[in-house]
């Protein structure tokens, strides 16, 4: 079994997959209701927990599992991008558990740990990869398309400014509405008498026919249509909804504008699969569309579980897997940004 490790940011995460991808155990210990008082990440809290609650996981992975250390076969740890001090706790912890069992240890990148996420499956192992897919990642740090073939990524597009997630956890914020802020604006838009065209604000186009996203236009749209329309989570509930409905809109359409460009730029024999990743492709809203768009062009869609969408070890693990060349752990290192 591969043991992996995730500790990137507010999740301290430990997860036990076979080789063909079964997932035996995923353990999160989320650390959420920490940061809440803060509206946001405070990265020595962040840290200060994972060192609490890592090795405490891994025995309890184990004993789930049924398995000893001596079923381990090698260590898979998230190593970037992420917080720097969060990371380390992770990965000094599986250098140390590598170095003592003798085993390797693979590096992965967290965004690799994402882009594969969605072939795990809720029992039974892994999906199959197919030679080619197109991956959207929409998390909290990260907005990017990606061409996959096999463990070859090349970045197509990306933000160049705030990331999707973010944006919800902003514009939430603004409001009232608690962190992590998706979740939030999901189920507000979703409740009462929600009037998407109320407050209805643009789709930003560059002019240089990019295909990157950017969401800072529309957090400020949405945070200023807010301040004029006073509206605040103990407010007029059906303004609440009406805004978060309009709001969440204008970032799927984004995501929409963008994947058709992709598709029509793509040369040669284009991906027949388009992979959805990251925590906001929990959304229910988000995965309903994006499988119609789909199947509206002959695509298939495929959405990643819910559990495997937020951060979680089992997508490191996985990713882990997808790598060859497992690495000395003394040589390991940490960084906080890629690219
Ligand atoms: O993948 P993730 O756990 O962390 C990063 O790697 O960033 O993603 C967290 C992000 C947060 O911004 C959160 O607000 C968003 O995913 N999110 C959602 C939903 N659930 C989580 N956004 C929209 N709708 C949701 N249901
Ligand atoms: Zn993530």
């Amino acid at each position: 079994m591969i043991l992996g490790i995730e500790t990137s940011c507010d999740e301290t995460s430990v997860a036990l997959l076979e080789r063909d991808g079964r997932v035996r155990v995923n353990l999160i210990a989320s650390q959420i209701e920490r940061h809440q008082p803060f509206g946001g990440v405070v990265p020595e809290i962040a840290s200060r927990e994972h060192l609490q609650h890592l090795f405490p996981l891994v025995e309890r992975a184990l004993g789930d599992a049924g398995a000893s250390w001596s079923d381990l076969e090698s260590v898979a740890v998230t190593t970037a991008p992420g917080l720097i001090g969060a990371l380390l706790v992770g990965v000094a912890g599986a250098q140390g558990l590598a170095y003592g069992l003798g085993i390797p240890l693979v590096p992965v990148n967290h965004l690799e740990g994402h882009i594969y996420s969605p072939y795990l499956q809720k029992e039974g192992p892994a999906a199959p990869l197919p030679d080619r897919f197109l991956s959207l990642v929409i998390s909290g740090g990260h907005s990017a398309i990606y061409d996959v073939r096999r463990s070859d990524v090349r970045q197509i597009n990306r933000t160049r400014d705030d990331a999707i997630g973010e944006t919800f956890d902003k514009v939430a914020k603004f409001v009232g509405l608690p962190y992590p802020g998706g979740p939030q604006i999901e189920k507000h838009a979703r409740a009462g008498a929600a009037d998407p065209k109320r407050f209805p604000f643009p789709v930003p186009q560059f002019k240089d026919e990019s295909l990157d996203f950017s969401y800072s236009g529309i957090k400020a749209g949405a945070i200023r249509l807010a301040r004029e329309h006073g509206i605040r989570v103990e407010g007029d509930p059906d303004a609440l909804a009406s805004f978060c409905a309009t709001f969440q809109d204008a970032l799927f359409a984004q995501l929409f504008d963008r994947l058709e460009a992709v598709r029509s730029r793509l040369e040669g024999k284009k991906p027949a699969e388009l992979a959805m990743a990251g925590g906001v492709a929990a959304n229910g809203v988000l995965r309903e569309r994006i499988a119609k768009w789909g199947e509206e062009r002959g695509l298939l869609v495929r959405l990643p579980e819910k559990r495997y969408c937020t951060d979680n070890a089992g997508m490191i693990a996985f990713a882990g897997l997808q790598k060859g060349q497992p690495g000395d752990p003394r040589r390991v290192a940490v960084r906080s940004r890629v690219g």
